[in-house]
């Protein structure tokens, strides 16, 4: 079966053809981060109205790349939620409007569980049971993975998301939107100079808070004014450090409480190289394995759309929703989701 994936919840559009027995055909992104740069952040009434511009022709390109044609398509998945609701619409109404003229059945997915998912997309893909970290811009949770929609929460923020933490700390620092790559980049530069907390690293629990860590480095930012680049550096160096420290330590007791040898990790963080340095090291230690995304799929795209997608037709054989009426889930929360 030919899936085409939708993904419109933020600020990239993103579509994919997943066919369930030749694996992934074709992906195109469109990311909105240029657009939004000058706004130093998100905003979603441009955002929706660039999902617009681009949902077209980008479902154009992956029929064309996989040398496909709309008619080859068996059924559409597409985020559904959690996400901005007017950027949701639109992929949400073209995926719906799109099946109804095709008269096939559309997959309303969890943008999260598509993140969840995407290492799946590998080649040596894990198996079920995981320990999942999810580390996006939005979340930063620990799940028990033991199949398609069978998610248990281990862990959460208590406060900021990983990536939030990183994209505040890069405003601190002076760097733009979107500040985790940012300034991943500027610690590469940077040394052990300055001493970051590592909230909750010893809590005896599976969750996080990333906030304090912010005020922190406003402390040590206003300690320092005005700013040069070697100080900049090495506030980066620490922030990074204290991040990958206390995710790594969270992972690797998930694992241990668990009984579970196997880790998957997703979400715009998971493409941190110094994050992916320490979780080999640590998993290496204590024989067990990790996956990763490549890259490009750590953030959003339509191709982890589609593969969760596919994953749910496969499971119900097809049989899935044709009434075509729609909503979105701006809010909603990964553990409602059912097994297929
Ligand atoms: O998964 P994602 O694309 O969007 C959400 O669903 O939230 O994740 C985006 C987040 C942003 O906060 C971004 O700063 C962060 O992932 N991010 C990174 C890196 N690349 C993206 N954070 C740290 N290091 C990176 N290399
Ligand atoms: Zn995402």
């Amino acid at each position: 079966m030919l899936i085409l994936g939708v993904e419109s919840s933020c600020d990239e559009t993103g579509l994919a053809l997943y066919d369930t027995e030749h694996g992934l055909l074709s992906h195109a992104l469109h990311s909105q981060v240029e657009m939004h740069a000058e706004y130093g952040g998100v905003v979603p009434e441009l955002a929706s109205r660039d999902h617009i511009r681009r949902v077209l022709p980008l479902t154009e390109k992956v029929l064309k790349d996989a040398n496909k044609i709309l008619q080859d398509i068996d059924a559409i998945a597409y985020t559904q939620g959690p996400g901005l609701s007017g950027a949701l619409l639109v992929g949400t109404s073209f995926a719906e409007s799109l099946a109804f003229s095709l008269n096939i059945p559309t997959i309303n997915v969890h943008h999260l569980e598509g993140h969840l998912l995407a290492p799946l997309l590998e080649n040596n893909p894990p198996a079920f049971p995981f320990v999942a970290l999810l580390v996006s811009g939005g979340h930063s949770q620990l799940m028990r993975v033991d199949g398609i929609g069978e998610y248990k929460l281990l862990g959460d923020t208590l406060d900021d998301a990983a990536g939030e933490a990183f994209d505040k700390t890069a405003k601190l620092l002076g760097l733009g939107y979107p500040g985790g790559p940012a300034l991943s980049k500027l610690a590469q530069g940077g040394k052990s100079r300055f001493k970051l907390p590592r909230p909750l690293l010893n809590s005896g629990d599976l969750n996080f808070s990333f906030s304090g860590l912010k005020t922190a480095v406003l402390t040590l930012v206003n300690q320092h004014q005005p700013l040069d680049a070697t100080t900049s550096a090495d506030i980066a160096w620490e922030f990074q450090e204290a991040v990958t420290e206390i995710l790594t330590l969270k992972c690797m007791t998930a694992l241990r409480e668990t009984g579970l040898d196997n880790l998957v990790v997703s979400g715009g963080v998971g493409a941190n190289s110094k994050l992916r340095e320490k979780l080999n090291a640590a998993t290496k230690r204590k024989l067990c394995k990790v996956s990763y995304p490549r890259l490009e799929f750590c953030t959003d795209n339509g191709a982890m759309i589609a593969f969760a997608g596919a994953m749910r037709l496969k499971a119900t054989q097809g049989n899935h929703n044709k009434n075509y009426s729609f909503s979105v889930r701006p809010r909603w929360d990964l553990a409602e989701l059912k097994k297929p």
